[in-house]
Parts: structure tokens; sequence; C-alpha cells
């Protein structure tokens, strides 16, 4: 982590938790963010959509912030089964993840798919996730930067440099996602590093030294803090460590310890 850049500490529920899970979880966990007082990381839970609702209701008052998992690039129209930026807007969603490695490998999602969407959550005021990573066998065969270029390079190309710095990047090696093999630090920090440096090379060093950088996959407690000592992971995107409250709060609590680490 880096004193100039707030960390992010956010939960992915993909598709779990219904109403009356998100609603006690989101209590549950404001509940003990108030007794911690100001907190200097950023906490997003990210549930289907239809939680959302229900986990802004109990959010409100509280420093949680509630993201979407996916949004469309058109305003409106014949898109059935999708969900437009600005009607996530309009519930309150201040953010989105977009392009995870599920959407690609499930949905046919691609680099221009996930830029189409990327640009329409920005009209809309919404600050877009936007998750890369290679799959094993491009790690293996050594393309990783190549990959994480390709999807930084289709999905960002076309914003500008301001819009880049205001938006979160989460670096997900898929080999990493839901397999319990974390990352190890080296790699967290050298993918981090890469796409910072790419960040510099398109857009220039003010962008690359603004833009939050999350790391994804096998995030746990008990590697947290780990992976939370490199000074390019800003902090993590979290999927199955997220889904039970003392776990996901013990990770926001890592940060939090960084963070003052950081500042003092
Ligand atoms: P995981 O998922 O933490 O369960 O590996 C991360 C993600 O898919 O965002």
């Amino acid at each position: 982590m880096h004193p100039g850049r707030v960390p992010v500490m956010a939960g992915n529920w993909k598709m779990h938790k219904g109403i009356h899970d998100t609603g006690g979880f989101v209590r549950e966990l404001a509940a003990q963010l108030k007794e911690r007082g100001p907190i200097a990381t950023q906490v997003i839970v990210a549930p289907v959509f239809t939680s959302l609702s229900v986990a802004q209701q109990a959010a409100w008052g509280s420093p949680i912030r509630v993201a979407a998992q996916n949004c469309h690039w058109e305003a409106a129209g014949a898109f059935t089964g999708e969900v437009a930026a600005a009607m996530l807007q309009e519930i309150g969603i201040g953010h989105v993840i977009l392009g995870h490695s599920e959407r690609r490998q499930h949905f046919g999602e691609t680099d221009a798919t996930v830029a189409g969407r990327t640009q329409a959550a920005l009209a809309a005021g919404l600050v877009p996730i936007v998750c890369v990573g290679e799959v094993l066998a491009e790690r293996q065969a050594g393309a990783t930067e190549a990959v994480l270029a390709r999807q930084l390079g289709g999905a960002l190309g076309g914003l500008s440099a301001g819009q880049v710095a205001g938006l979160i990047i989460a670096y997900e090696p898929v080999w990493a996602i839901g397999t319990g093999q974390v990352a190890t630090s080296a790699q967290a920090q050298a993918a981090h590093a890469f796409i910072r440096h790419w960040l510099d090379g398109r857009f220039g060093p003010g962008t690359a030294a603004a833009t939050r950088i999350l790391y994804g996959g096998s995030a746990k407690p008990d590697n947290v803090a780990e992976l939370l000592d490199c000074p390019d992971v800003d902090g993590c995107l979290i999927g199955g460590a997220s889904l039970r409250e003392e776990s996901f709060m013990a990770m926001v609590d890592a940060a939090e310890k960084r963070a003052g680490k950081n500042s003092g």
C-alpha cells in the first residue's frame, strides 16, 4: 500500500446472498465499523442486483459503499437480462465491477464489451472496478504482461487520463480465483508494478500514481497482510473470504492497520 492512495477492500459476492442474508450482513458490518470509529479504508460490498437496494438501506449512515457486478453500455434498449449504468446510479450505487474473469469465461465478455461498459459506467458517474488477469496457461507461457497490456488497452484505451485516475483496476490472476492458490506477494507486486508502469506509459505519471490497483484471487485473512505490504497493491477484491462477516472484517482491519502504519 502507498500512503498517497486510499485503500479499498471490496467484497465480490458473485451469485451469493439474497435480500435476507445481504441485509443481515451489511447491518452487522456497519455495526462493527461503527465500533472501530473513523476508518481510512474504503469498504465496498458487491451483492447480486436484487440485493442492491437492501444493501444500500442497511449501509445508510455507515462508510460501506455498495457496488453492482455489471452494467450495460447502452442507456436503454432491447438487451434482455442487462442493467444500464444510470439505473444503478439512480438507486444510489457508486461502483460497478466490470470484466470479471467469470464474465469473460462464461458470458462472452470481451475487451471491447468491457470498454463499452466502462465508458457507460463513467458517463453515469459510477466508479468502475475493471478486472484484468491472465489464465494459468498464459502465465506458464510467460505471456502475463502481454495479456495485461492487451486487456488494459482494450478496456481503458478510449478514456482520458483523468477518467483512468478515478477508476479502480483489479488484478485477478484467473488461476488464483476460488482455487485457494493465492499469488505470492512477489507475483502480485510484479503484476501490479507492470500495470502501473503501463498506466504511466499510456496516461502519464500522475494517473499511474493515482489509480488504485486491487489484488483478487484467494485473498484471505491469513495472506492479506503480506499482499497489502506490496507498494503497488492498494487493497483487495475478495470473493470467498468476503462472504463471512468475520473474515471480511478481519481483512478490513488488516488494511486499516497498514493504513495506520503508512500514515505514521
Ligand atoms: P476469490 O474470488 O477471492 O474467491 O478467489 C475473487 C474474485 O473472483 O473476485
